[in-house]
Parts: structure tokens; C-alpha cells; sequence
């Protein structure tokens, strides 16, 4: 290699680095962003706060599970967060209601939340793949889904995996079904609603910890300092302002015990937090 060809290479590594720094700051600059958005829905709506953080908690564990690349994860995970943010805004009784109970004209205002949500994150920022999760997140795998009609692969990845993690998580929490029970209305669904390969996997993961959803009154307090992964949270944490920090019915990790330490001096418990196993 002559010098002048050295010093070319020597030029592009320092472009390269330099790339991979904005890439940083600006992933960095959105998730911030988001931090401060389910905040602020956590404030205005207890009940879609946590809905929309554990179905991004259970979305990124099922990814981790199936050994997804990181790049993948990452943006399943922001997609799932973000996947209802078209309804922000929308009367209690229409987020928190089973659909089954929704009027003609909630009904219709429900399905636009996809469009609305789509055109909420792609006008902020580019992000076309996290702004397809949440357009196709009630889509269904035998094409009787909304907005689009999509069917089998043309839905996205991350909007198969929201659906189950959204649908599960309503079973219980909306629904206020059993954790088993919700596992076989999954399974029933399979084929029509779901991805069938994608749902055999996700009852597999779930199974692992249905005992400990299905028996939340056998919980325990411990203090703080005893928290570990892969506890079952019993009840919301909030801080004493009453913002939801983190919600009942997710299953620790490093990420989420670092922040509950963090917010320790503001939180609303003594110190203490129930969990389940
Ligand atoms: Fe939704």
C-alpha cells in the first residue's frame, strides 16, 4: 500500500467512527424521547401505561428468547412501546374495556389508533420499520386483521410478536382471565390470529411462567436491595407523585432493577416490593 492509500484508510476509520458516534447520540436522543412519552401516558392513563410497558417487556424477552439479532430486538422492543400511542388522548372506557364490549362507533375509533399512531411516530422521527409495527399490530395472520387486511408474512415480524404480547397481556388485564387460560385462547387462535410457528414458541416461553402470574396472591413483600432477575412483580410500583414506574405483571431484569434504584428515594412503598417464585 503506497502512503497515499494509507492515509485514505486511515481517513475512512475515522468517517466510520464518527458515524457510528451520531448513530449512538441520535439512538440515544429517541430513547430518551420515548422515556418521556410513556411518562407522560403513564400519567394520563394508568391502565395504557402499563399495558404498553409490559407488552414491551414481553416483546423484547420473547425476541431475546428466539435469539433475534440485537438491531431486531432493539426495534421490536420500541415498536411494541410504542404500539398504541394512537391512543393517547381516547376516553378511559375505550382503552380499557374487552373489545367485545365496544359500541359500533367506539369500535371505529378504536381501529383508527393504528393510523393515527403510524402517523404520530413517522411525522417525529424516520422510523419506518417501528411506525409499520404499530400500523399492523391488529393485523391478523389469516388477513381478517386491521388497518390493511394483511395476512401471513407481509404483516412485519414485530407486529406478529406485539399481537401475541399485546393480545395476552389484555387476556389478563382486560379480560381478567387466568394466565393459563389466556395460553389456550392463544393456542385456539393460532393459525387465524397468529403466526402459528411464532405462537408455539410464545406458549413455550409463557409456560415457564404461568404458575407465577396465575398466583399473585401467594406473593411476598422483600425490601429493594433483595430484587433480583427474573422475579414476577405482584403490584405496580409507583413514585409518590403516583407515577407508574413500573408495572405488575413483568419479570425483572437488570435494566429495570437499575431504574427502580434510581428512582429509590421517590418511590411510594417503604422499601419494600411484592413479588411471586
Ligand atoms: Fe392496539
Amino acid at each position: 500500500m503506497t502512503e497515499e492509500e494509507i492515509e485514505q484508510v486511515e481517513s475512512l476509520k475515522g468517517e466510520i467512527h464518527a458515524l457510528r458516534g451520531i448513530k449512538k447520540t441520535l439512538r440515544r436522543n429517541f430513547q430518551d424521547m420515548v422515556g418521556l412519552l410513556t411518562t407522560t401516558i403513564s400519567q394520563t392513563n394508568n391502565f395504557l401505561g402499563g399495558h404498553i410497558k409490559r407488552v414491551a417487556v414481553l416483546s423484547k424477552s420473547f425476541a431475546e428468547y428466539m435469539r433475534y439479532d440485537k438491531d431486531t430486538i432493539y426495534r421490536i422492543y420500541y415498536g411494541a412501546l410504542l404500539h398504541d400511542i394512537g391512543m393517547v388522548g381516547y376516553p378511559e372506557n375505550l382503552i380499557s374495556s374487552p373489545f367485545a364490549e365496544l359500541t359500533e362507533a367506539e369500535l371505529l375509533l378504536y381501529k383508527r389508533h393504528t393510523l393515527i399512531g403510524e402517523k404520530m411516530i413517522s411525522s417525529a422521527y424516520d422510523l419506518r420499520q417501528t411506525a409499520q409495527i404499530i400500523r399492523s399490530h391488529h393485523e391478523e395472520f389469516g388477513g381478517d386483521g386491521f388497518p390493511d387486511g394483511l395476512a401471513g408474512s407481509e404483516i412485519p415480524l414485530g407486529a406478529r410478536i406485539t399481537r401475541l404480547a399485546n393480545d395476552y397481556d389484555n387476556f389478563i388485564y382486560k379480560n381478567k382471565i387466568k394466565a393459563s387460560e389466556a395460553v389456550d385462547r392463544i393456542k385456539e387462535r393460532s393459525g387465524y390470529i397468529y403466526d402459528p410457528k411464532l405462537a408455539t414458541y410464545f406458549i413455550k416461553f409463557i409456560r415457564t411462567n404461568v404458575d407465577k402470574q396465575d398466583n399473585t396472591s401467594k406473593s411476598s413483600g422483600i425490601p429493594l436491595s433483595e430484587l433480583t432477575t427474573g422475579m414476577y412483580m405482584a403490584e405496580d410500583i409507583n413514585l409518590d407523585n403516583g407515577m407508574l414506574l413500573i408495572p405488575k405483571g413483568v419479570i425483572l431484569d437488570d435494566t429495570m432493577i437499575d431504574k427502580i434504584h434510581s428512582f429509590e428515594s421517590l418511590l411510594d412503598m417503604k422499601r419494600i416490593v411484592s413479588i411471586v417464585g
